[in-house]
């Protein structure tokens, strides 16, 4: 069943999706060179206590059910993809390809906001990796269509990703969002169009492409957790909470003035 929101519950999600935005602006902010990871990650816990929220990411179970997750944000740099983990040792430094991924529980309901940010100087690869995420993050939120299908926006993302010689990971896709993390219906960055779920307004879903500049097989880390690209070339990561409306997308975590 997928689940469509009353209005009532849509609000929430909106104050939800604006701190979960603000959590992730406050955080590039401080993203520079020498910082490491652990203290980015407990500065995202202290701007969540500010904001009368909480991390929905801490304590969440893998999917084997068997660890949980021991950060408040997600932290991946470089050829990690996903679900890296805050670490003391893991200094920024310049060339770092940095995505921070933040997940906030506000009165019952879910934010989910993500994106790669660059430590000038980089190849041009890495930017254009980094432009081409994010630009298949609007292309598939275009396609977030009442009416449509959620095969839409998985082929319009990877048909885009693809014509740009780069790679969409499988293994992990977007989501149904609101009182749970990965609520139905699972959005592959990957699919055929007029395939899958119907897309209805009420819905809330989160787009999230994920962009090898390589191979497109990922394995994860001893840690259990970090996701991290088979050949150890770098992966960028954009994603946004959309509603679906009568009159198209609405994306939830856009914060009123441009990031
Ligand atoms: N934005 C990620 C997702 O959509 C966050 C998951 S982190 C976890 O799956 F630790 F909670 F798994
Ligand atoms: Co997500």
């Amino acid at each position: 069943m997928v689940p469509v929101k009353k209005p009532h519950e849509i609000e929430k999600m909106r104050v939800a999706c604006k701190k979960a935005a603000l959590v992730l602006e406050k955080m590039c902010a401080l993203v520079e060179p020498g910082v490491n990871t652990y203290d980015l990650d407990q500065a995202a816990r202290g701007f969540m206590k500010e904001l009368d929220c909480e991390s929905a990411c801490l304590n969440y179970p893998n999917s084997k059910g068997k660890s949980r997750y021991p950060s408040y944000t997600c932290i991946s740099v470089n050829e990690e993809v996903v679900h890296g983990i805050g670490r003391i040792n893991r200094i920024l430094k310049k060339g770092d390809n940095i995505t921070l991924d933040v997940v906030i529980k506000s009165d019952g309901f879910l934010g989910d906001n993500a994106r790669t940010l660059l430590l000038e100087p980089v190849t041009s690869d890495m930017t254009f990796l980094v432009k081409t995420t994010q630009e298949a993050l609007f292309i598939g939120i275009e396609h977030a269509k009442a009416g449509n299908r959620v095969g839409d926006i998985s082929n319009a993302v990877q048909r885009f990703v693809e014509s740009r010689k780069l790679s969409v990971v499988r293994e992990f896709v977007g989501h149904g969002v609101g009182r749970t993390m990965h609520e139905e219906p699972q959005v592959p960055n990957y699919g055929r169009k007029g395939k899958g779920e119907l897309l209805k307004p009420g819905m809330t879903i989160a787009i999230e492409p994920m962009v090898n500049m390589g191979s497109h097989e990922i394995e994860i880390s001893a840690d259990g957790w970090t996701a991290v690209t088979r050949d150890r070339l770098p992966a960028a990561h954009f994603e946004h909470t959309v509603l679906i409306t009568e009159n198209g997308p609405e994306i939830l975590t856009l914060l009123g003035h441009k990031v």
